[in-house]
């Protein structure tokens, strides 16, 4: 934490209006281990199908390990920057943490074996299509990355999510297992220039009322 990290309370809206992409940071800032902590069960409540919770945190906070991974991230200067790099993963294979969640609500009485019955068979039928578990992954990931940014900005930091670094590369430099994949990155710091507001489109153009 650089000495003059202040945290000033802001409404959910004002989270949401002030949460700009920061790419420039300062460097050497570290965030305390429990803030850290705090953001990513933040990002760990977001909604999730099933309550599969089909997301993982790969945080990178050693300098160097971040100056390793920044060629992957096609050199974005964040990556070696930001206090931390969190890398969101989404599980190919959550209906397996489906089992254990389901089993543990029936071991603790909270719904009969029918209905976790019936849940378990309908998410390992979903689980069956290899398309579904990807798609699950990448939608419920998504989630979690949006909620860990919001996190950050009520939190006092800023954050800027990259889609751009290559995925083949990262899984073998991290070790990632196949049961994951690179949803996205997520660079956390304190700002050395505050990020810019960027234009939006129109609500004309991005609603449509009751059908096309
Ligand atoms: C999935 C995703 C991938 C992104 N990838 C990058 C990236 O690789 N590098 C980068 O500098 N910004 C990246 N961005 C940030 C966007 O450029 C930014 O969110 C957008 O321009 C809107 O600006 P704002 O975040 O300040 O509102 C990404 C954002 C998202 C959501």
């Amino acid at each position: 934490m650089s000495q003059n990290h202040t945290v000033t309370s802001l409404t959910a809206e004002q989270v949401m209006r002030e949460r700009h992409s920061v790419r420039q940071y300062k460097r050497d800032v570290v965030i305390p281990e429990e803030t850290l902590n705090e953001i990513l069960e933040l990002a760990a409540a977001a909604p999730s199908s099933w309550n599969l919770q089909q997301w993982r945190f790969l945080v990178i906070r050693n300098q160097e390990q971040k100056d390793f991974v920044r060629p992957i991230a096609y050199g974005q200067q964040q990556v070696s920057d930001a206090s931390a790099v969190v890398v969101i993963l989404g599980d190919l294979q959550a209906h397996l943490t489906g089992r254990e969640i389901y089993d543990e609500m029936l071991a603790a009485g909270k719904l009969p074996q029918e209905v976790r019955d019936n849940m378990v068979a309908q998410i390992e039928g979903a689980y069956s299509y290899e398309q579904v578990a990807r798609d699950e992954a990448n939608k419920n990931a998504g989630l979690a990355a949006m909620q860990l940014m919001l996190a950050a900005k009520a939190k006092g930091y800023d954050t800027v999510a990259m889609g751009g670094f290559d995925k083949a590369k990262l899984v073998e430099a991290l070790n990632i297992p196949d049961r994951f994949i690179p949803v996205m990155m997520i660079a956390i710091g304190e700002a050395a220039s505050p990020g810019r507001p960027t234009g939006r489109l129109p609500l004309s153009k991005l609603v449509i009322h009751e059908t096309f």
